[in-house]
């Protein structure tokens, strides 16, 4: 019987080296199915990720005509035009160095109304097919999308409230200024990320060592989202080594 962990964790010498790697694994699906769904995180981890993936697709001339995204999530609030929205973000960081059909780009657009904005979204991922591969960063404090830590997670595409924590790790955004971030934001639920067919969770430094090694070996927990990631059958946790320090060598678990 062949036994497979999941999630599967891989670390790099360098968060470098794991973006390559995963931009190849992302280039390849892109050339293998070229209607592929990809789910898309924002964030500092998944930006040398993109310009790899940006790279790749110059290099191997690989055609996003027909590939649909999916982002996680965006600040309630904010147009999609307005320059510290998520949608800006993966316009600089992917979507313009790319031949993606603005049509199927999807986005939660924070000025709409926020209920009929979620089930929307939810229609648009089922109507796609739902999500092959779907990249995820995660928060200091366990969240993945905006789905924080707290009593209750939900499970579909929501309006949440930011915690203070990750207002300020979304400061840089604002000009530096925490209180400039929207109070709250839509996000995809639980289950919407946990439907993907495939998920990446990219990690790195210092700072994530506490919550990937409570991703990884913890509990389940509303306490961290992330934690949940070990019900899912395909999930691949790529580290640099920072992020990795606190994990336990594969041989020394049950
Ligand atoms: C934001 C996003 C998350 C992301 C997180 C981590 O809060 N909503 O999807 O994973 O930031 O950000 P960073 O990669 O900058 O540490």
């Amino acid at each position: 019987m062949t036994f497979v962990r999941s999630p599967r964790v891989t670390v790099f010498p360098d968060s470098r080296r794991a973006a390559v790697v995963v931009a190849a694994r992302l280039a390849n699906a892109v050339q293998s199915n070229p209607a592929l769904v990809l789910g898309l995180a924002t964030g500092r981890t998944p930006v040398a990720l993109y310009e790899e993936l940006a790279r790749a697709t110059a290099a191997r001339r690989l055609d996003w005509s027909r590939v649909t995204t999916f982002n996680l999530d965006e600040f309630l609030g904010l147009p999609p035009e307005h320059p510290a929205s998520y949608r800006q973000f993966m316009e600089q960081h992917l979507f313009r160095h790319v031949n993606i059909r603005a049509e199927n780009v999807n986005f939660l657009v924070g000025t709409a109304d926020p209920a009929e904005e979620c089930r929307r979204y939810e229609q648009a991922i089922a109507a796609a097919g739902g999500i092959d591969i779907q990249i995820l960063g995660i928060g200091t404090n366990g969240h993945i999308g905006f789905n924080e830590p707290g009593p209750a997670l939900q499970s579909r595409t929501h309006r949440v409230s930011l915690r203070p924590e990750t207002r300020r790790s979304n400061a840089e955004l604002f000009a530096g200024d925490a209180d400039k971030v929207p109070a709250e934001a839509l996000s995809m639920g639980m289950a919407t990320i946990l439907q993907a067919r495939s998920v990446i969770l990219l990690a790195n430094g210092e700072s994530k060592a506490e919550c990937i090694e409570r991703t990884v070996h913890g509990p389940l927990t509303t306490q961290l989202p992330a934690s949940f990631l070990q019900l899912h059958h395909d999930v691949d946790v790529i580290l640099d080594e920072a992020a990795a320090a606190r994990l336990q060598p594969l041989s020394a678990l049950p």
